[in-house]
């Protein structure tokens, strides 16, 4: 027996079904509702003449969540025949529903995405409670995957090609009711529930014959995709599609724009049937899971404290932040407080620069503003809560300090000791270092236990991830804090050693120093940015080189050969380096904020790779493939991960598959650097081999470290 999940109510021949499923805060498409669904739909045919309609609502804060993510990740291709048969079931009764005879009308009083969206889709009329926390839409192609129980069938028959496509399947958007209004997503909007009750009441008694547009003659607005005028765009909408993925393995986006193609051409069973085969394929696939794995459940553990020490209870919250350096960096994290309620002592050497941090602030609240992000009242109660200063006496009392003054460790000693006696005598104390050992700088003050790196990423108000670095005093108290304040920042803290470039600037260095080694073998550098988009990173790794100016990872590693040679006899250049001091030392050309780098610069707009850079590097090396190159890059930055973790550096694979996604970019189609590794075509073992291959070709850097061997598959924590 399973519980039903799906309560019954009747009044004046108006059947509601209220949605309730009571093993879990949220309803979803399990077995449970499955079950239920069957019995209410028996329940609704036995009624016959005597029924009117039906409102199909829910009694939890959302409407529907559809599939349950962990049963996703379950399947494969043992029990894809059972995973088929059971979407198909869910799929019949759907059909059942809106084909019963009455109309049906879905009442949204809560978010309807994915699943949700595609049971109210499965009703003739929809109408969503005005709230501005409900959100309307497809999401699954964020996820890897399709929407499965008619969404993409009915968006596409209901909508169009065009605007399913665009608006709805392949962006994967969640709406606000207007906007989900405005699209024809949805048909009503009612104030609160009584109203949403009465207006589907009202609909029921005026569209006593109502019918799905499919199953009245099945037209497709805007035509087929055998119509001539449709199917000549079908080539330059898959061209534009993979242009805009620049060949990365998209395969959910591809899944969506084929079934949606032939769904218009075959009748609504058919085309179900279709959506079910390209979703299967999906599921059953390695991308689906692993996008599932780093964006949904690594996110969940890193977010509810897996890395936080237990205990130091209730969560700590800050009240004012004294913010010291109003830069690039100490304005977002000024902005950031702000918008967390937090206030903000903003301080620099002279009022006119602490003014000027402030006045970010304001042009990136007056945009949001411009966005509908934020009312002028609320931009103004933001700004308000930002007071610019040039005098200590100001940060009298705040609980919370973070330094964002220049990376220099002496002047960051002395800005923390100006501030130590003005503010709380047990405020946190917290350094944005991108490179300096956290250790070494709580040396500077007198209570190093309170002293911890918040390593934030830049634009801070609009970067999700923070870097904790746990300084060799730093209590667990004091990283329980941290760790709450990053949360109540809105932000997402991993927790990492203080290591040389803690975890996020180690990995991404290895990226970096092998793109321009590829350089320095005489790789045309336009291959290098094609593998880089190739393997899905967001820009090409020479053009991100530029924009972080050459000099920086130039730096980074000096410091790295500086400490590696103390302890590793071993130690072998990369030859990467030796390509940046090329073209810091002899080229002048340093990278974009130069004017010069690996690209040539306009007016600050990158307009092309370099001429002289064959002449420097070349001739180009004969014979490599761009898919060696991808390996490369990849696995460069997945090896140094598992260094990261053999080492301590790390605390768990939800750490690297998070950090690695919203910090530096690592593709999402991997589900983060960990993941890359656990779920490899082959398994570990042929990881591992790839990566001794590659170590055989180009040097130790692709060794594999020992404890790859007992490399976890399954997600591993600290607590
Ligand atoms: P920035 O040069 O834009 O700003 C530094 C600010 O500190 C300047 O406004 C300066 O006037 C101020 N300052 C200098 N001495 C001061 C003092 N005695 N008291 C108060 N303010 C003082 O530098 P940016 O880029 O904001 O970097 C700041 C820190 O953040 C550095 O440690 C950097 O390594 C780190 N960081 C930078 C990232 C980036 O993407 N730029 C990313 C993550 C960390």
């Amino acid at each position: 027996m399973t519980d039903n999940t799906i309560d019954w109510s009747e009044d004046r021949g108006v059947v509601t079904l209220t949605i309730a499923d009571p093993g879990q805060s949220v309803n979803t498409m399990n077995a449970a509702f499955a079950a239920s669904f069957d019995v209410a739909l028996a329940r609704l045919a036995a009624i016959g003449d005597a029924l009117t309609g039906v409102v199909i609502t829910s009694g939890k804060k959302t409407f529907f969540a559809g599939g349950d993510l962990r049963d996703l990740l379950e399947v494969d291709a043992d029990n894809a025949a059972q995973f088929t048969a059971f979407l198909e079931s869910i799929k019949r009764q759907l059909r059942t529903l809106e084909t019963l005879g009455v109309p049906v009308v879905a009442a949204i009083n809560g978010s309807a995405l994915g699943g949700g969206l595609e049971l109210a889709l499965a009703c003739h009329h929809r109408i969503a409670l005005d709230d501005p926390h409900i959100r309307i839409g497809l999401p699954e192609v964020t996820l890897g995957l399709l929407p499965g129980a008619g969404g993409v069938v009915r968006t596409v028959r209901l909508l169009g090609l065009d605007t399913a496509l665009d608006r709805v399947l392949l962006p994967g958007t969640a709406y606000r009711p207007a906007d989900a209004l405005q699209l024809g997503l949805i048909d009503d909007i009612a104030t609160d529930t009584a109203a949403l009750r009465a207006a589907a009441r009202a609909w029921i008694l005026a569209h006593r014959d109502a019918r799905q547009c499919w199953d009245d003659g099945d037209a497709v607005p805007g035509g087929r995709a055998d119509d001539p005028s449709v199917a000549t765009t079908l080539p330059t909408r898959a061209a534009t599609l993979r242009a805009r993925h620049h060949g990365a393995p998209m395969p959910a986006a591809a899944a969506i724009l084929s079934a949606a193609v032939e769904s218009t051409v075959v009748d609504v069973e058919t085309a179900l049937a279709v959506e079910t085969r390209y979703f299967v394929q999906l599921a059953t696939g390695q991308i689906a899971k692993n996008i599932i794995q780093g964006t949904f459940f690594d996110r969940q553990t890193v977010r509810s404290g897996a890395s936080r020490p237990r205990g130091f209870m209730p969560p700590h919250r800050a009240d004012s932040v004294a913010v010291l350096g109003a830069g690039m960096m100490g304005a977002g994290i000024a902005l950031s407080a702000a918008l967390a309620g937090i206030t903000v002592k903003l301080k620099d050497v002279d009022c006119p620069r602490a003014e000027r941090g402030k006045a970010y602030a304001a042009r990136v609240l007056a945009k949001r503003v411009a966005a509908g992000k934020h009312s002028q009242a609320e931009a103004d109660a933001i700004l308000e809560r930002i007071c610019a200063t040039d005098d200590v006496a100001d940060l009298a009392g705040c609980d919370l300090v973070i330094e964002a003054v220049f990376e220099d460790p002496e002047l960051k000693g002395q800005v923390f000791r100006e501030v130590l006696d003005a503010v709380a005598p047990d405020a946190l104390l917290a350094s944005n270092t991108s490179t300096l050992p956290i250790t070494g700088l709580a040396r500077s003050v007198d209570r190093p236990a309170d002293f911890i790196g918040l390593h934030f990423f830049s634009p801070v108000e609009r970067m999700d991830l923070v870097e904790i670095v746990v300084g060799e005093q730093t209590s667990e108290a004091t990283l329980a804090k941290a760790f709450d304040i990053v949360l109540q920042l809105g932000k997402t803290p991993i927790v990492v050693g203080d290591g040389r470039g803690f975890f996020t600037s180690r990995v991404i260095l290895a990226r970096l120093l092998e793109a321009a080694a590829m350089l320095g073998e005489g790789i045309a550098p336009a291959s290098i940015e094609q593998a880089s988009l190739q393997a899905g990173y967001p820009v090409g790794t020479l053009a991100l080189l530029d924009e972080l100016t050459l000099t920086l990872p130039h730096k980074i590693y000096g410091q790295f050969r500086d400490e590696a040679r103390t302890t590793d006899a071993q130690f072998v250049e990369h030859p990467g380096d030796a390509v940046l001091a090329t073209m810091i030392e002899d080229a002048n050309r340093p990278g974009r904020s130069a004017g010069a780098g690996f690209y040539d610069y306009a007016d600050g707009r990158r307009v092309r790779l370099w001429a002289g850079l064959n002449e420097r590097f070349g001739p180009g090396r004969p014979g490599h493939d761009l898919s060696e190159l991808i390996d490369r890059l990849l696995i460069a930055e997945a090896l140094e991960t598992a260094r990261c973790l053999e080492s301590g550096l790390l605390r768990s694979t939800a750490d690297a598959n998070v950090g690695s996604l919203l910090g530096i970019g690592f593709p999402l189609w991997t589900g983060g650097a960990a993941q890359f590794i656990a779920g490899y075509p082959g398994g570990l073992a042929a990881f591992g081999a790839r990566s001794r291959q590659l170590a055989e070709e180009f040097g130790p850097r692709f060794t594999p470290p020992a404890s790859l061997v007992s490399w976890p598959t399954e997600p591993v924590g600290v607590n």
